[in-house]
């Protein structure tokens, strides 16, 4: 019975392994991963100085906020985060994980639904499903978006134009501006030069914040 077990632990992470080198994961993949490891990327215990960062760049480049929303909102530690530091009370988020999703729900009260980013990024005519914030985050889940994912946002030159016209889908989906958030030393570079053909600017370094002004 112990065997079986750890060798299904195993597969579960085998599996989201494998995914996310080569493509993506699916939301099963997802679901199976966070059931069996709640805080799988351990944000509660790896410091709060992205959230800081996060909240300071909206703090300093945006202004009032009076509602923030989240594209992978996972359990919703970081938009609660930032909400609570920003004192924002009406909050909205979206994930491909259900479990992620109800996770989110428990944590924080606020407007909550599955959703494949990769639906706007096949149709960026198309909305996102929840309310229209001030502020949208868009942190760390890029590489699970577009035909190959994590290798579409390492190589800038890679689905070049539907990348851009996904980065103006996302524009019109806030009332002020999309954070941009990747720090990983692969992607940050290549997303944030995209973010600026898109119209936007760096805010800050250390964890990849670029800032997206809202289509008006
Ligand atoms: C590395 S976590 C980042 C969570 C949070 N945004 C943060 O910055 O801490 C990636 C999140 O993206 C979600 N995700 C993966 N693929 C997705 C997709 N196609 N559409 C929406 N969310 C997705 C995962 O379920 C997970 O919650």
């Amino acid at each position: 019975m112990a065997n079986a077990s750890l060798l299904n632990v195993a597969l579960t992470r085998a599996s989201y392994a494998v995914s996310t080198a080569l493509a993506k994961p699916s939301a099963a993949i997802l679901d199976n991963l966070f059931a069996a490891y709640p805080d799988y990327y351990r944000m509660r215990i790896n410091g709060d100085e992205r959230m800081a960062a996060i909240a300071d760049a909206i703090r300093s480049e945006v202004g009032t906020c009076d509602s923030l929303g989240d594209v992978s909102v996972y359990e919703g530690y970081v938009l609660g985060w930032v909400a609570r530091e920003l004192g924002v009370e009406t909050v909205s988020g979206c994930d491909l994980s259900g479990v992620a999703v109800e996770r989110a729900r428990a944590y924080l009260p606020g407007t909550y639904t599955t959703f494949d980013l990769n639906d706007l990024y096949k149709d960026p005519t198309s909305n996102l499903p929840i309310p229209k914030p001030d502020v949208l985050l868009v942190c760390e889940c890029l590489y699970y978006i577009g035909p190959l994912a994590n290798l579409t946002w390492r190589q800038t030159w890679l689905f070049r134009e539907a990348k851009l016209a996904f980065l103006q889908a996302l524009r019109r989906q806030a009332n002020k501006a999309i954070i941009v958030q990747h720090f990983g030393k692969g992607q940050k570079e290549s997303i944030g030069e995209l973010v600026v053909a898109a119209g936007g600017h760096k805010v800050e370094d250390r964890w990849g914040i670029w800032l997206l002004p809202a289509a008006t």
